[in-house]
């Protein structure tokens, strides 16, 4: 490993060769030094693998979770990549040449949180990891059950504060973000929305998977309903959580329920209702490629779902059952995305990026683009 310029570092400028007992005790310093110092970047301008300082009115929060197609992702409004796949150190350049922040991913078990001392040497690790890889701050991902009388509870909260207040003292203009379920009311996560709120930058609001087949009488159903996703923003708000701590997170993927049966007015009944209730529903997540692609071929063509403000459609599989599939497009997305405005949230995400088609196929192209212009809020 190349050893930085010599009086880059003040510690470096000591002459090592004429005590050579102390080179092995140093060695091990010598070689974190550059961690640390910023130096060893990637990057061809050394100057990106600073974190960005800068905070955006707007935030627009990406999840990647892999391969290259992130080149072809709309960098006019990403100020936050949250990266879910493996460290990618051209990203990281890339991103902060575009002013995006890259942020860590981070999860730990809620059982083992209690303990202050782990707390603090897990917290530890993330600040250092995110500085050996040039990185902007880190997404809390902790998405375990939890119940009020836990006493994991007030050491969530700790966590969050703690994870915040590390990383902001170490990394300059760092971000920290926790992500939390669509509601604070219909979830087994009984966390102290507020409290973490206020102890982290912004929490990313995961408004998808909201539709559980047993509360509905075993019918297919959107991802993400209108009112049901709107309502959750006005629990969060109603409990005393800042909108300017708020990012509303949508999803760039739908669901592919098989029906039972298919009625003339398209209820897909997904199980029986008999007891126990909504037995073997068969339904898989399906990213919004593979729906554009499957559309043109489906018996119906998109729909229009009225009271979830949804679109779907049905579709025979080559054994010939019925499916259907509810989705998000750049329409359901507009509709949610109104609130942002209306009731001063900070910014928009999805889960996740990787979802759309990046090919070189025009109508994909298109389609690609519909769906990220959808993230500007109309005004
Ligand atoms: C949430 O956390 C804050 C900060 O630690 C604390 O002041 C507040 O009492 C907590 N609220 C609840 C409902 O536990
Ligand atoms: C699907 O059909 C629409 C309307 O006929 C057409 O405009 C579009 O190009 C088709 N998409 C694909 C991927 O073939």
């Amino acid at each position: 490993m190349a050893l930085p310029p010599l009086g880059s570092r003040h510690l470096l400028a000591r002459p090592l060769r004429s005590v050579p007992g102390l080179v092995p005790l140093l060695l091990p310093l010598l070689l974190a030094l550059p961690v640390w110092a910023g130096a060893n970047c990637p990057c061809q301008d050394p100057a990106l693998c600073r974190p960005i300082s800068h905070h955006p009115d707007f935030e627009v929060f990406v999840f990647h979770v892999g391969e290259k197609t992130w080149k072809s992702y709309d960098w006019s409004q990403i100020t936050t990549i949250v990266l879910f796949g493996a460290y990618d150190s051209e990203l990281m350049c890339y991103a902060h040449s575009k002013g995006a922040r890259v942020v860590l991913k981070g999860d730990v078990s809620l059982k083992s949180i209690m303990d202050p001392n782990f707390r603090a040497s897990w917290i530890a690790q993330q600040v250092q990891l995110a500085k050996a890889q040039h990185m902007d701050g880190i997404n809390l991902d902790i998405e375990q059950e939890l119940s009020c009388s836990s006493p994991a509870y007030n050491a969530l909260t700790a966590l969050v504060k703690e994870t915040t207040d590390a990383f902001h003292r170490e990394i300059e203009g760092s971000q920290v973000t926790f992500d939390v379920n669509w509601s604070p009311r219909y979830t087994d996560r009984c966390y102290n929305y507020t409290g973490i709120a206020d102890a982290c930058d912004f929490v990313f609001v995961m408004s998808y998977d909201e539709h559980n087949p047993v509360w509905s009488e075993c019918i297919a159903a959107a991802n993400a309903p209108y009112d049901m996703t709107l309502t959750g923003y006005d629990d969060f708000i109603k409990r005393g959580v800042n909108p300017k701590k708020l990012v509303m997170g949508l999803p760039w993927y739908g669901y592919d329920y098989t029906c039972l049966s298919l009625s003339e007015d398209h209820v897909c009944a997904t199980a029986t209702t008999r007891s126990p209730p909504c037995r073997g529903v068969s339904t898989h997540q399906v990213p919004y490629k593979i729906i554009m692609k499957q559309v043109n071929r489906s018996l119906s063509g998109i729909q229009w779902n009225k009271d979830q403000k949804s679109p779907y459609y049905n579709y025979k599989d080559s054994d010939g059952r019925i499916h259907q599939v509810w989705f998000d497009n750049p329409e359901s997305i507009s509709l949610k995305a109104a609130y942002i405005r209306s009731h001063g949230l900070l910014g928009i995400g999805m889960w996740n990026a990787n979802c759309l088609d990046y090919s070189a196929d025009p109508i994909a192209k298109q389609q690609t683009e519909d769906m990220w212009k959808a993230l500007k809020p109309k005004l």
